[in-house]
């Protein structure tokens, strides 16, 4: 469910009109509705309700910082991969001590860093990085938190590029190695064992991956203890799915009325790490049609926003729903691909969508966009990143000026020699 909804013909966030929006800050912009995060991260809190639980946003998804600040005030932690994610996190007010810290790359300084903020654990993902944590953490004279990152060889039934939990994927530890790792890591003299992690893809769109991976870890759970090893935070990671078209994913409780009575027996503190569930449907990409052209085997639709403002159409085929911002009743449909300005033949929006006729000007909703689409923006062709901008009600914030072209090049050095 979200808060992007037509009345009288004219699309709206919450109690704002999307084109009234447009008139103040220009195209494109990505677009959220503060009602529809809350809802979201509600909706996870409620579905745990009762059950020791910690909701750790994945930042990747969507980092603004009055994004982080919303979701940290209902609660949330955060799941981090680099050091900026932790900036971020911490700027934005959230705890170290719900902190947990993933990634298979984690440099020197990137671990020091979040060895003197104190965060709730790592997610190891290799042995070298167990051994550099432990030598880190034994020069800073501290402690150092960890979680092994578990590899269940489970299918996630997703797009290859977003499944991280089978064998082949860089991510995690074999599942076959881990009791060997976790006993290295006990014996280790700077490192904590607080946990266990596991994610096993992105855009799940079934309960079974779930609670196949659960039921897995759950055994080798009991096997570590056995060998004398206690765990504290089951970290079941995210992925949960959300309707780009005709998906039916499980709500955030489905998940939870399949996964909690497994649990009950564990007797951990389970760690969620959801990202696109919580911000996936609750932003869009708002852009300005600007040409037409035809030619003879095509419809081309262009449109201000470009692929390096929203980049899973061309990356992974991802299906955007994409809706006018004005409806029509015409019944004058056409199929376009929707394209950007970028000289990529891979710059699109979609591929012979049939849409109500668009004329030049008018403005087009990008649905699904509030995760994974600013967040993987980029200046490529030297665009300017665009604005961001939250509804609350009947206001709207900027909460991320659109860049100008000073900042593109803001950095950039001339050498002497070219002076
Ligand atoms: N935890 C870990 C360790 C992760 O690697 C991820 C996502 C998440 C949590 C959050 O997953 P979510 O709940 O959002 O599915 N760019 C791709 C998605 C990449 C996901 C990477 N890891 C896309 O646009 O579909």
């Amino acid at each position: 469910m979200h808060d992007f909804v037509y009345k009288n013909n004219e699309l709206y966030c919450e109690d704002v009109a999307v084109r009234a929006i447009a008139q103040r800050v220009g195209t494109p912009f990505y677009l959220y509705s503060s009602n529809t995060l809350l809802n979201h991260i509600r909706a996870f809190k409620n579905a745990f309700n009762g059950a020791p639980h910690l909701i750790c946003y994945a930042l990747k998804a969507n980092p603004n910082g009055t994004v982080l600040r919303l979701l940290g005030r209902e609660g949330a932690g955060a799941d981090i991969v680099s050091g900026g994610d932790l900036f971020r996190a911490l700027r934005a007010g959230i705890d170290p001590g719900k902190i947990v810290y993933a990634g298979v790359g984690k440099r020197r300084d990137e671990i020091e860093y979040a060895l003197k903020m104190s965060i709730l654990m790592f997610n190891v993902e290799s042995g070298e990085e167990l051994l550099a944590i432990d030598r880190a953490a034994g020069e800073m004279r501290c402690k150092a938190p960890i979680a092994l990152r578990v590899n269940p060889d489970i299918d996630p039934r997703t797009h290859a590029y977003i499944s991280t939990g089978m064998k082949e994927n860089k991510f995690g530890i074999p599942f076959e190695q881990a009791l060997e790792y976790y006993q290295t890591a006990k014996d280790l003299p700077n490192v904590e064992v607080v946990g266990v992690h596991q994610h096993i893809g992105s855009q799940i769109t079934e309960v079974r991956p779930f609670v196949d991976a659960l039921g897995k870890l759950l055994g080798f759970v009991r096997n570590l203890r056995a060998a004398g090893i206690e765990i504290k935070y089951l970290n079941i990671g995210g992925g949960l799915g959300i309707t780009y078209k005709d998906e039916t994913p499980p709500n955030p409780q489905e998940l939870a009325d399949a996964i909690r009575p497994l649990l009950e027996q564990a007797g951990c503190t389970l760690i969620l790490e959801p990202g696109r569930a919580i911000t996936g449907n609750a932003g869009i990409l708002v852009t300005r049609a600007l040409y037409h052209k035809k030619t003879k085997d095509k419809n081309f639709l262009i449109v201000d926003a470009g692929m390096n403002d929203l980049i899973r159409p061309s990356l992974y085929e991802a299906y955007h729903e994409i809706k006018p911002v004005i409806e029509t009743d015409s019944d004058d449909h056409e199929a376009f691909d929707v394209v950007g300005p970028i000289c990529e033949s891979g710059d699109f929006f979609a591929k012979n969508r049939r849409l109500a006729a668009v004329n030049q000007g008018d403005l087009l909703a990008i649905m699904g966009a509030g995760a994974y689409g600013f967040s993987m923006s980029s200046n490529y062709n030297s665009r300017p990143r665009v604005a961001e901008v939250m509804v609350k009600g009947s206001e709207f914030f900027t909460i991320r000026e659109r860049e100008n072209y000073d900042e593109l090049i803001r950095g950039e050095k001339v050498p002497r020699w070219l002076d």
